[in-house]
């Protein structure tokens, strides 16, 4: 698939099939969104992929902040894949301290590149994905098992598109850029 259209065609899907992606397909994502830049090519994103039914629902029912929407759609897709990231590299001197005065938020700006790369890489193989950012990072560390070295930067949504998603309105290009010439 063409880059450009990929870009744009890629939709923030919430409503599933039931069919699960293969653990192939799973795999082939990946493969590409290893390829997303990272600082100091540290690659700190982790993909953890969740099938089983009871910890969708112990996720949907406990870890979403009370966001009923995002518990529904968790319910819904046939798998989840959360993005974490290992804390203490991304952003950081070899001797621990900040390099920049962001401080450690470039792990999640890479966790956030890597998690684009993904839902484009599955949307080029016919995957749907939509990405949440509402949940309980501890009790999503918590029922999944995560370690404390580990953020939880995103969840996402993943299976077979059930019918259209139409495309949120953008901003005009004159809304967003600024010139100095
Ligand atoms: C960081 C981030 C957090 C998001 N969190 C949620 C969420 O919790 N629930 C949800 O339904 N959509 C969520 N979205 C999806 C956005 O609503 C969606 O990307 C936006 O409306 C544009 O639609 P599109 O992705 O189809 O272009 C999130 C997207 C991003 C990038």
């Amino acid at each position: 698939m063409e880059a450009i259209q990929c870009i744009k065609e890629r939709r923030s899907v919430r409503t599933f099939k039931t069919e699960k992606v293969s653990q192939e397909i799973v795999e082939k994502i990946i493969e590409t969104a290893r390829f997303a830049p990272s600082w100091k090519n540290t690659q700190t994103a982790r993909y953890i992929v969740i099938e089983n039914k009871e910890m969708k629902e112990l996720l949907a029912e406990k870890a979403v902040l009370g966001f009923s929407h995002n518990a529904g759609i968790m319910k819904n897709a046939p798998q989840l894949v959360i993005i974490t990231c290992v804390h203490g590299r991304s952003g950081f001197e070899r001797d621990g301290s900040y390099s920049t005065s962001k401080e450690d938020r470039w792990e999640v700006f890479d966790a956030g590149i890597a998690t684009q790369t993904f839902c484009l890489a599955a949307y080029a193989n016919g995957v749907a994905s939509v990405i949440m950012g509402v949940f309980d990072e501890d009790k999503v560390k918590e029922i999944v098992g995560i370690s404390e070295g580990q953020v939880v930067c995103a969840i996402l949504a993943v299976g077979y598109a059930e019918g259209e998603t139409a495309a949120p309105k953008r901003k005009e290009v004159s809304e967003l850029v600024t010139y100095f010439i």
